[in-house]
């Protein structure tokens, strides 16, 4: 249903030189378009997360199919205004308390608070009878490792649920309306984690009788590698618009809903084309070494979590050899094939015979890539970013 297009590897790395990311705009297209036309019984906003890409020519291409945004920290949002994004389209929750607030909501910024310290900032700034959302870690956590679960009590994102009474007295005393609530818990394909997500996140709307929107986060996976799955985006909306029927039915309330994909929209879209720069070897009980002329200060999902990611050498041989892929950063952990969720051990690939200077594809990179590189590590010019 989503085809992504093979970019034309040598005849753009002539053009703009090697490493250099691409990514695939009908894609892009067709995946935004797909979740605009959902719909849930009481509204509807898809987000785009934009820490998974913030290059402005998707930032342009969702804000023109209708997508709003989700910001993860105040800079995120300048980088959505000075791009003329509407500040009404952007929801802020940031670790980090911002550090132009009162611009922010000047703009008309949609302002989740995910401690008791920014929303008493909020309430200094904010006018009496402003609404804020707040952003409550419900105690369950979900995602294929902990480095990305943000849920649970290892996790310190958004305010933990036992103290909810003590954040609902203090908007109340100071005149402020938590209409929103925000909870983001980690990420999955299964639509049993999302059903479960969704009645604890209700759970916590029940007690927070001002909450007429609930924004349920992101977090939905896509099939990267064997053992992978792909969300179905459709079935996952329909959970969550069972249970808001549900909610509705037992509360007389009926909740709009928000989701703040990331990945989904954008991880297939991305190729990374890279060279094979030398190949060297530890002798016959060692490893036969691709060294590649990108690395983690461009590309660190293998090398933070052990992401596997496709590879395909670019050249007509018939041939096959077992390869460990490396960056070209001086670090023992600069590898791109390592063992599978274990960025501690290397896990040779078979790949086609590979010469020097050959070009390798490395394949669904379009999210928490570009956006997440160690970049300037060893002085390493980024790898540019183009839309074909
Ligand atoms: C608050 C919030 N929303 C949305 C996302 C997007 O997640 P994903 O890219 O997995 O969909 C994240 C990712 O960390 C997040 O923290």
């Amino acid at each position: 249903m989503f085809k992504t297009t093979t970019p034309d590897a040598s005849q753009l790395v002539e053009k703009y030189g090697s490493p250099l990311y691409v990514y695939d705009e009908v894609y892009l297209r067709a995946r935004s378009q797909y979740l605009m036309q959902q719909s849930s019984p009481f509204g509807l906003t898809v987000r785009y997360a934009v820490k998974a890409n913030p290059h402005p020519a998707i930032i342009r291409l969702f804000a023109s199919a209708g997508l709003h945004f989700d910001a993860s920290s105040s800079y995120e949002v300048d980088a959505l205004l000075e791009q003329n994004v509407p500040g009404e389209c952007i929801s802020l929750s940031s670790q980090q308390p911002p550090h132009n607030l009162e611009k922010l909501l000047s703009a008309g910024v949609k302002f989740v608070a995910t401690s008791l310290y920014q929303l008493e900032r909020f309430t200094d700034l904010a006018p009496k009878g402003s609404a804020v959302g707040l952003r409550v870690n419900t105690g369950n956590g979900a995602g294929h490792n902990n480095r990305t679960t943000t849920a649970g009590v290892s996790a310190s994102f958004g305010l933990w649920h036992e103290y909810l009474e003590q954040a609902l007295r203090y908007a109340k005393k100071h005149d402020i309306i938590i209409d929103r609530l925000h909870t983001h818990i980690g990420s999955g394909a299964d639509p049993k984690v999302w059903r479960q997500a969704i009645t604890t996140s209700l759970e916590i709307a029940k007690r927070m009788p001002e909450v007429t929107i609930l924004d349920i986060g992101g977090g939905y996976k896509v099939r990267r590698w064997s053992g992978e799955t792909e969300t179905d985006m459709q079935r996952v909306i329909e959970t969550f618009n069972e249970e808001l029927l549900n909610f509705k039915r037992e509360t007389g309330r009926g909740l709009h809903l928000e989701i703040e994909p990331g990945t989904w929209l954008v991880a297939h879209a991305g190729s990374l084309i890279t060279q094979v720069v030398d190949i060297v070897d530890t002798g016959k009980e060692g490893y036969t070494f691709l060294r590649t002329d990108t690395g983690l200060n461009d590309f660190m999902r293998p090398a933070l979590y052990g992401a596997q990611h496709e590879m395909q050498i670019l050249n007509s041989s018939s041939t096959y050899a077992d390869y460990v892929v490396v960056g070209h950063n001086c670090e023992s952990g600069d590898i791109l094939t390592p063992e599978q969720g274990d960025p501690e051990h290397i896990k040779p690939r078979t790949l086609k015979t590979a010469a020097i200077g050959d070009l390798l594809l490395i394949k669904d990179v379009g999210a928490y890539s570009a956006s997440m590189r160690a970049k300037g590590y060893n002085a390493f010019p980024s790898a540019k970013e183009i839309l074909t």
